[in-house]
């Protein structure tokens, strides 16, 4: 069943996170939705703004959206890492929720495009996500930045100042695999979870995060958790497996199947961790 970024998250009580997946093509939805419905769980599907516009909002926006209704489970829906507006409001005119992310810009401009994103996605009846700090690498692992951590004082004006319904915060966090282990700020998530009461908090960069780390940052009130890079990884070495036989196997249904269950195998393990069923 479809349901929106805002409502999904009556489903994270104390100590459970929303998964959310990015998604690439049909491999990777059937891959989440399959993840959802075997644990039971509601997920959110993510598609990054590039990838959308390479797959097409109806095309692939549309599969999504057309999977999510079909399915037992709660599925949300949203555009991941948005930044070209004329593009996003076409995507929430379709019926895509979305993550505006004006990260990169100064505080001031962020709070005021973020704002208008927020004012246009309501009216049309959809959830907006919205980022502050810097996380120090770029969704497709390419770009390296600076990392900014989020402060407790400007999350509370960017949520009080844009309305948004979700919160990005940068603290510790990177999007890819981490130079040794993940260190995240678990205090810092605790003092902006308390500050901002009830508004759900995300913690992008989510994979190559170990167990523990998961657990304590949920204890602390993280509602959603983003992972692209294990999923990317699990898809790859699959089809590298598949693509390395001794006979080359050119019937796409000897592969897809295949590999759409390597995604679906990591997201479930990620949903039993993040429900602490794990
Ligand atoms: P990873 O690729 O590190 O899992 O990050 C995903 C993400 O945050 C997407 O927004």
């Amino acid at each position: 069943m479809l349901i929106s970024l805002k409502e999904i998250f009556q489903y994270a009580t104390k100590d459970v996170a929303i998964g959310a997946f990015n998604i690439h093509n049909l491999e990777f939805i059937k891959g989440v939705v399959r993840a959802a419905e075997e644990t039971k769980s509601p997920v959110i599907m993510m598609i990054n703004e590039a990838v959308l516009k390479y797959g097409g909002i109806e095309v692939l926006g549309g599969a999504a959206i057309a999977a999510a209704t079909q399915s037992s489970e709660y599925i949300a829906v949203m555009v991941d890492h948005g930044t070209d507006i004329d593009f996003l409001n076409k995507c929430i005119d379709f019926g895509l929720d979305i993550m505006y992310d004006g990260s990169h810009l100064p505080f001031e401009e962020n709070i005021r495009v973020t704002k208008m994103m927020a004012e246009y996605a309501h009216k049309k009846g959809h959830s907006i996500e919205g980022e502050i700090g810097q996380l120090g690498l770029s969704e497709d692992g390419d770009e390296e930045t600076e990392q900014k951590l989020t402060t407790v004082n400007e999350a509370i004006e960017f949520v009080k100042s844009t309305g948004i319904d979700v919160l990005a915060i940068s603290v510790g966090n990177v999007h890819g695999f981490y130079k040794g282990e993940a260190k995240i700020n678990i205090p810092r998530v605790a003092e902006i979870s308390n500050a901002l009461f009830s508004m759900p908090i995300v913690m992008h960069g989510g994979s190559d995060i170990p167990y523990e780390t998961i657990r304590a940052s949920i204890a602390a009130g993280i509602k959603k958790f983003n992972i692209a890079t294990d999923l990317k990884q699990a898809y790859a070495l699959k089809m590298s497996e598949l693509m390395h036989q001794e006979v080359l196997p050119i019937q796409p249904l000897q592969l897809f199947p295949v590999v759409a269950d390597a995604v679906a195998r990591v997201a479930a393990d990620k949903i039993q961790i993040f429900s602490s069923k794990l």
